[in-house]
């Protein structure tokens, strides 16, 4: 039976060099070769040869660095030690939702969710600081980044340390957000489906950075727009030159034909502006130009309208389609030539055959709501005011939504803030009935508000209180799913394997169950869950077999049994779960608590009967 152990790499969240070593020989099988320990090696020379003069060795290349990155690049290919525990109580309605809410550094999370949420996600959401000096910058350790975390969010040692902000007079200024940016990107991005897009937000401060950043993580190719937010109404009186805007840098996972985007709804004030003065049979119509730029010479013909009047293209420009199909279009009514028949050529655009605007890349604050209209939803929803300073209109991250979304997408945003995400992904649903879902992660950062001790306190709550807002003004929409499980960041839940050769005597038996005491079964559980990356949502049904208790995740994909003593009266109960829950592909894998056997030879018998079941993956934590 393989053991699960903390340094296991089945253990850690996935392993990315093997993962890349594994593509690259996909494509190049000859370069693979062997360590002097039997281990998979890429034999550099080789893949160099392949690439022939496109491998660029000069000093000066066109290239995009700074310090720390190489190290960067090596964090975010470490896998975490960390683990996510489960915590029913602050959640909301945690049987059957299929929303979470992550506590902790974001980017040990997103090295968590590597195996469950591998290419699941539609569309990410951020809004990271924007190193404007005033904000803090999350210092990741390259040791020990869950210790770390600890420390600093208070949760070992005294109060933790504070955060402090990077201000402008650092020397690394732009260097501490790069070096933080980086390697949450690059985690990110594997996350998202082929289809996948990600929006950030940024002001001028970083934007020329994250741009470049962008082109490197994602591929300049992969850029879809830099969206202009208008977010104040007017000028700030209190400084010399006004900014009324902020970016939403927009890059796409793959630029393939499969990538579309949503058209957005038509607006009132639009949908006011569609007339019907000709009674015409296909209802109200908006008219627009039939020019276009360019000399296209079948596109140059003499129009005679109805009232006898002759209109050729203006200079520099020539008609939209050739006359054939002008004409054919004349004949259906589908041209305008002004009340009196002589105005100039308009095609109509009917009302009935739009399906939607274009997005682009000028969000208006009357459109998409401005900074302190996301205050005010904020003020409203806690009923007081000053709970969060830096929040994001609803309306806002509903337009992104809108661009790019299914009814069934799943959404991330991992700087969460007040979770104006989740709310935004709750109120489109509620206006579409879609079921998207939401993964929020946010750092139990310290406020000074006693009600809300952290900032994902205030996430939370605003969830729940915006999910019911919803409902009550929906007045009974059923099938809205307002819920969420929390999970927290913390350390793993089996012991380390670093038992020194010289204490071996004196520390054997503290290991002699490998999962920490302070650790419930649900923690143990949910842990399993992400090492054989099954998504945290899915349902755990409860089996209780020979007196002992046994979990089944996704119909029999997994089964767990944590209790210990354990005979083999509950495994053959577990063999004929098999039979009843007739997992996909006949595929059952099964995880005991090492320490749960009577003794080793409970555990042989064990396995044996299971694999007469067919069950092969028998393992033990
Ligand atoms: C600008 S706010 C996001 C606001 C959010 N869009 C909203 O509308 O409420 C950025 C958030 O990222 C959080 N944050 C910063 N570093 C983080 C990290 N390493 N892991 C998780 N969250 C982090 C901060 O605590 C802050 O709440």
């Amino acid at each position: 039976m393989h053991k699960l152990t903390a340094h296991d790499a089945e253990t850690q969240s996935l392993d990315l060099v093997a993962d890349n070593i594994a593509k690259l020989t996909a494509l190049f099988p000859e370069i693979l070769t062997e360590g002097a320990d039997g281990g998979k090696r890429v034999d550099f020379e080789a893949l160099r040869e392949l690439l022939g003069t496109a491998v660029e060795d000069k000093e000066e290349r066109y290239n995009f660095t700074w310090h720390g990155k190489a190290q960067a690049r090596r964090l975010a290919q470490t896998p975490s030690t960390g683990t996510l525990r489960p915590c029913p109580a602050e959640s909301k309605h945690w049987d059957s939702t299929q929303n979470l809410f992550i506590e902790g550094d974001n980017l040990e999370v997103l090295k968590l969710l590597q195996k469950s949420y591998h290419q699941r996600v539609k569309m990410i959401y951020i809004d990271p600081p924007y190193n404007t000096g005033k904000d803090f910058i999350y210092p990741d350790n390259y040791r020990d980044n869950i210790a770390n975390y600890l420390e600093l969010t208070g949760q070992t040692g005294e109060d933790g340390r504070k955060l402090a902000a990077n201000p402008e007079t650092s020397g690394r200024y732009h260097t501490h957000w790069l070096n933080m940016m980086y390697p949450r990107l690059k985690l990110a991005r594997n996350l998202l489906r082929d289809d996948g897009v990600i929006f950030i937000s940024i002001d001028d401060t970083e934007v020329a950075n994250l741009r470049k950043l962008c082109d490197e993580i994602f591929g300049e190719e992969n850029f879809i727009a830099s969206i202009i937010w208008q977010k104040r109404t007017s000028p700030d009186m209190r400084t010399t030159f006004s900014e009324g805007h902020e970016y939403i840098v927009m890059f796409s996972k793959k630029q393939e034909a499969t990538l579309s985007f949503n058209k957005l709804p038509i607006t009132d004030e639009q949908r006011a502006r569609y007339k019907n003065p000709d009674n015409d049979p296909r209802g109200v119509w908006v008219s627009s130009d039939f020019t276009a730029q360019g000399y296209r010479p079948n596109q140059m013909y003499k129009i005679v309208t109805p009232g006898g009047a002759t209109y050729d293209p203006p200079d520099g420009k020539c008609w939209k389609n050739i006359e054939a199909v002008f004409l054919q279009q004349v004949q259906d009514g589908r041209f305008w030539f002004g009340s009196d028949g002589n105005g100039v050529p308009r095609r109509k655009n009917y009302l009935n055959e739009t399906d939607g605007r274009i997005p682009w890349t000028w969000w208006t604050n009357q459109e998409v709501g401005h900074s302190q209209e996301a205050k005010q939803e904020v003020n409203q929803i806690f009923d007081q005011a000053e709970v969060f300073s830096t929040p994001k209109p609803v309306r806002l991250i509903e337009r992104m939504l809108q661009i790019t979304t299914f009814e069934d997408s799943v959404i991330l945003d991992f700087f969460s803030g007040s979770a104006a995400t989740a709310h935004a992904v709750m109120a489109l649903n509620a206006e579409d009935g879609g079921n998207r879902k939401f993964i929020m992660v946010q750092l139990p950062e310290p406020t000074d508000k006693p009600d809300y001790p952290t900032i994902a306190d205030i996430g939370k709550e605003r969830i729940r209180r915006a999910g019911e807002k919803i409902l009550t003004d929906k007045g009974g929409i059923i099938n809205l799913d307002v819920g969420f499980k929390v999970f927290k960041l913390d350390s793993t839940n089996i012991k380390p394997w670093d038992v020194g050769f010289d204490d071996l005597e004196t520390s054997l038996p503290l290991f002699a169950d490998s999962l920490k005491d302070d650790r419930s079964n649900d923690d143990v559980l949910y842990e399993i869950l992400l090492k054989y990356g099954l998504d945290l949502s899915l349902p755990i049904t409860t089996h209780t077999l020979a007196g002992k208790t046994v979990y089944s995740i996704g119909m029999g994909a997994l089964v767990v049994c944590l209790d210990k003593a354990i005979t083999l009266d509950t495994v053959e109960g577990i063999a004929k779960l098999k039979d009843e829950l007739q997992p996909e592909d006949s595929l059952m894998r099964v995880v005991f608590r090492d320490s749960g056997f009577a003794d080793d030879v409970v555990k042989v018998n064990a396995v044996q009967i299971l694999k007469q079941a067919g069950i092969e993956d028998v393992r033990s934590v």
